[in-house]
């Protein structure tokens, strides 16, 4: 696909869109005296807008990730991205996107938020992605995006990569990899095959390895084209001054990071091994993410026993696939013991 695909799969409303100019996009560089954005003058420590372009936090990602400034745009939480994306390439009431079923709900709810059509394909054996059927799915012309979480959520499993490039290869819309989860994954990211792919978006988060859901920062890394109508028709001050700060901060202290996730790891495997035997002997599904789905049987009476134990995991035993499931997050070693003590004491029927 070329760059001028991209354009041709945009909006025409977005195409010709006048992006809001803030007082920050038409003078940047150092000024002794500020009295372009009416800003308070006074010395709250937050009384100034934040960079739009949230310049120094890009260096540092594109740094980190060894991939150019101009191929990334940063979001509100990757929700914000999965909007946006919509925004630029969905007419409403007229196109579509295509996703995955069991998988991330906010694709749909985005989608129904903006008028556009969601078609939802289910996953195949062992929660794969059958490229076919999706293929056969979509509707020429008028679906726009495809939707595609690897690290799958909820089902924990990587999308099998040749299916993913079968989709990349024969799909004439943007494709979107939702990378949420891959720091725990045994396999590695798609970021950088944007050269290969200019329709590909990779999508990841400080949310999940990162352990800042609370700042609100989600990462796109797309084809400079891309990024540039990301960055057009976001509000112009997207991520907080607070955010941009406490980003930094967190992304200089790899050795934190590694060692949580190092501990995120093992206890998935604890908890994995030790909910698959006795006395539990549920079905573990193989998860490459920091959760497990877990075939209880009688998801609704485990689920109910345990938040009266005060603990909380998500059913997901009412969705496509998951009969039966609790998606359980995987805690601090503290954590996953009362967990497993909760899920034995008192017992319950299967
Ligand atoms: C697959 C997936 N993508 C995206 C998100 C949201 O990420 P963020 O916190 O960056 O909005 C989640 C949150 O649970 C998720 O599971």
């Amino acid at each position: 696909m070329s760059t001028s695909d991209i354009q041709r799969l945009l909006r025409k409303n977005i195409c010709e869109l006048q992006p809001y100019s803030s007082a920050r996009h038409e003078f940047h560089g150092e000024a002794s005296i500020y009295l372009d954005a009416n800003e308070n003058p006074h010395p709250y420590p937050y009384n100034r807008y934040p960079d739009p372009f949230q310049r120094q936090l890009k260096v540092c990602l594109s740094e980190k990730k060894r991939i150019a400034v101009d191929r990334i745009f940063l979001g509100n939480g990757s929700d914000e991205v999965i909007d946006l994306l919509i925004r630029a390439f969905c007419d409403p009431q007229k196109d579509s996107i295509v996703t995955l079923i069991p998988s991330y709900g906010m694709y749909e709810v985005a989608a129904q938020v903006n008028d556009v059509d969601c078609i939802k394909v289910p996953l195949a054996d062992r929660f794969q992605l059958n490229p076919d059927a999706l293929l056969r799915a979509v509707i020429p012309d008028r679906t726009k995006i495809a939707f595609l979480c690897s690290p799958n959520n909820p089902t924990g499993n990587l999308l099998d990569r040749t299916a993913v490039r079968t989709v990349l290869e024969n799909f004439s819309g943007i494709v979107v990899i939702d990378e949420a989860y891959i720091d725990f994954a045994s396999a590695p990211s798609m970021v950088g095959f944007q050269d290969e792919y200019p329709h590909l978006v990779v999508m990841q988060t400080l949310s999940k390895a990162w352990g800042a859901a609370g700042i609100r920062l989600g990462i796109a890394f797309a084809s400079p084209q891309i990024v540039n109508v990301l960055s057009r028709i976001k509000i112009p001050y997207n991520i907080s001054q607070l955010t941009q700060e406490y980003a930094l901060r967190l992304l200089a202290d790899t050795v934190t990071m590694e060692r949580n996730l190092r501990s995120i790891l093992e206890e998935r495997e604890m908890l994995r091994t030790a909910l698959s035997a006795s006395p539990y002997n549920f079905n573990v599904y193989p998860s490459d993410a920091n959760y497990l789905l877990v075939d209880v049987g009688n998801a609704e009476e485990y689920y109910r026993r345990l938040i009266a134990q005060g603990i909380v995991v998500r059913n997901r035993s009412n969705i496509a696939l998951c009969e039966g499931c609790l998606r359980i997050t995987v805690g601090t070693p503290e954590e996953n013991k009362t967990l497993l003590h909760a899920l034995h004491n008192p017992p319950v029927s299967k």
